[in-house]
């Protein structure tokens, strides 16, 4: 099975995504828009995985997701992979501080590789994947996107769990089924030490 581990979007989140993409959508320029209910975030892809390894997946991320604490992502502007120049994948952003999610990205990362399975070699950019170019886009067609989208807010995403998803690629597009969710309790594990340490 082809899985990946991610964190979903607030519904509020994919409505203002959808209706700022909606005029560039109306284009009809040969972009793959991604379906509202599949937007999210990637933090690790597993890739074709052997259906007996989920649990060994699940064990790992649970003890990632006791280490680190709830916080949240500001989403907001956009760009494109691997430039405006030549856009491939079209994307929806966030502020900075991205320290956490790096955090999180990188202890998944580490329990992973520990769990024998091989480790991303792409650089981490969190982002929400919204379009994916299939054909010829008229000129500067990267750079008006990102211009449409900048500055625009898209809300408060709460990165207090994660998702383990399966996805299933099929000729009407993909269709992401959440597996399993981990809640990052990291901090209130440190809080009951601090606790029980006064
Ligand atoms: P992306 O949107 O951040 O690019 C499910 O297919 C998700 O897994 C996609 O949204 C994509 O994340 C990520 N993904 C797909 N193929 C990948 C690959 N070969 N390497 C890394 N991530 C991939």
């Amino acid at each position: 099975m082809r899985a990946f581990l991610g964190i979903g979007l607030p519904a509020a989140t994919r409505e203002a995504i959808v209706s700022a993409i909606a005029q560039a959508r109306g284009l009809h320029a040969p972009v793959a828009w991604t379906a509202p209910e599949n937007l999210h975030i990637t933090l690790n892809f597993l890739g074709e995985i052997l259906p007996e390894r989920v649990a060994i997946v699940e064990r790992s991320m649970r003890v990632v997701a006791n280490g680190i604490g709830p916080s949240s992502l500001t989403a907001e502007g956009g760009g494109a992979f691997p430039g405006t120049r030549n856009p491939r994948i079209f994307w929806v952003g966030f502020l900075e501080p991205l320290e956490l999610v790096r955090q999180l990205q990188q202890n998944m990362g580490n329990a992973l590789s520990g769990a024998g399975f091989p480790r991303e070699d792409r650089p981490f950019h969190p982002h929400i994947t919204v379009g994916r170019t299939r054909g010829a886009l008229p000129p500067a067609w990267g750079e008006r996107f990102v211009q449409a989208l900048s500055g625009k807010r898209f809300g408060i995403v709460p990165v207090s769990s994660f998702t383990l998803y399966e996805s299933r690629l099929g000729p009407g597009g993909a269709v992401h089924t959440p597996l399993c969710d981990f809640r990052l309790e990291g901090s209130e594990r440190r809080e009951t030490r601090e606790e029980k340490e006064t």
